[in-house]
């Protein structure tokens, strides 16, 4: 994967270039803008921030504030852990998980986001460059340094990362030996859910016991599949571990998402494969596919999330159904 390699701070800057006009303000709040205006009048909501040439702006931690002086509950009411995951590579995980972590943050959803990939994908899917960061997950996880001190700040006030790269290689061989080796992230996680509304992982395409950490960290799992049959094999062998891991830890997810990406329905195998897991996966699969887009290949190449590459893509949108379908935000409450 293509990246750049930008210095934290000047990226970061753009991350937290993230102002919202009140037009695009009251889409996300589900009002229009002349609603927007006159409740700020009337004092029902808060009055906006004004920039220098006294026009109205907001932020993305501002969007929950105003959610609940419009009385609607918070997007996400109480913490969830997800984790993208398939042992098949080249499915989506750290461009779809990117962009999706990326979206929700800017909704002003707390988010952490982790990057679990020696890799870095995901970390360079925000454009920062990965072999900047001293410490990775391995810190926490084996060292035990505080989970705080290795989390990375994004400039987007509710974004947050724990970057990887190949210093968290070893961890694999390290969690081996250590005591209650499969239940360490779970562990590490609860001292910091608190500070969040949503915690992203990004596995590698591994059967690992990192991987297995971040299974039994997880509330939900969700599976990028691509149309063809060795993702379908793939989602097999997924499937049988899946059923592996509850019998040996009495572990279940309370929710699995499949969705298929990079669809192009011009296709016959494409078409084929969605009937398969239409057969198959049906209480899996998500009506949302996500289309193959050249905007989404350059966005990545670019280190950049979707919604700021090409906010109007059909790549963007996909992935903005993707996370109202997963979230149940379906409605009039989010961008179109
Ligand atoms: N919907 C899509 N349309 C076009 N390219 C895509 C799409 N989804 C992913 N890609 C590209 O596929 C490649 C593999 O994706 P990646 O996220 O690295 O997969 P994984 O993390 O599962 O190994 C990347 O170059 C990415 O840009
Ligand atoms: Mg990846």
């Amino acid at each position: 994967m293509a990246t750049q390699s930008l210095p934290l701070i000047q990226k970061a800057q753009i991350l937290g270039d993230m102002v919202y006009s009140p037009m695009a303000f009251a889409k996300i709040l589900g009002i229009s803008r002349q609603e927007l205006i006159d409740k700020e009048a009337k004092g029902t909501l808060p009055p906006a921030k004004r920039n220098s040439r006294r026009e109205r702006f907001y932020r993305p931690e501002d969007i929950n504030k105003y959610r609940h002086f419009l009385g609607l509950p918070p997007l996400i009411p109480s913490v969830r852990k997800q984790l993208f995951l398939n042992f098949k590579g080249g499915t989506g995980k750290s461009t779809i998980s990117a962009s999706y972590g990326f979206r929700l943050a800017q909704m002003g959803v707390r988010t952490l986001l982790i990057d679990l990939d020696p890799q870095g994908h995901l970390t360079q899917c925000l454009g920062l460059n990965s072999q900047q960061f001293p410490k990775t997950l391995f810190n926490a996880l084996i060292e035990k340094e505080e989970i705080e001190k290795i989390v990375v700040k994004t400039d987007l006030p509710t974004l947050d990362i724990i970057p990887s790269n190949l210093n968290l290689s070893p961890v694999e061989l390290s969690l081996f030996s250590m005591n209650s080796r499969e239940f360490r992230l779970r562990r590490l996680l609860s001292t910091v859910e608190k500070n969040y509304d949503l915690i992203l992982m990004d596995a590698s395409p591994s059967i690992g016991l990192l991987n297995l950490n971040a299974i039994l960290a997880s509330n939900d799992l969700i599976i990028p599949v691509l149309a063809d049959f060795l993702s379908y094999h793939g989602l097999k062998i997924l499937f049988e571990t899946l059923s592996t891991i509850e019998e040996d830890f009495a572990f279940v997810f309370e929710n699995i998402f499949i969705f298929l990406n990079r669809y192009n329905e011009s296709h016959r195998i494409c078409k084929r494969s969605k009937q398969a897991l239409e057969t198959h996966y049906e209480k899996y699969l998500l009506n949302t596919v996500i289309r193959q887009d050249t905007k989404i290949a350059e966005a990545t190449s670019q280190g950049t999330p979707i919604f700021l590459f090409a906010q109007s893509s059909k790549g963007a949108e996909d992935i903005q159904s993707l996370i109202d379908e997963i979230l149940g935000l379906k409605g009039a409450d989010h961008v179109g």
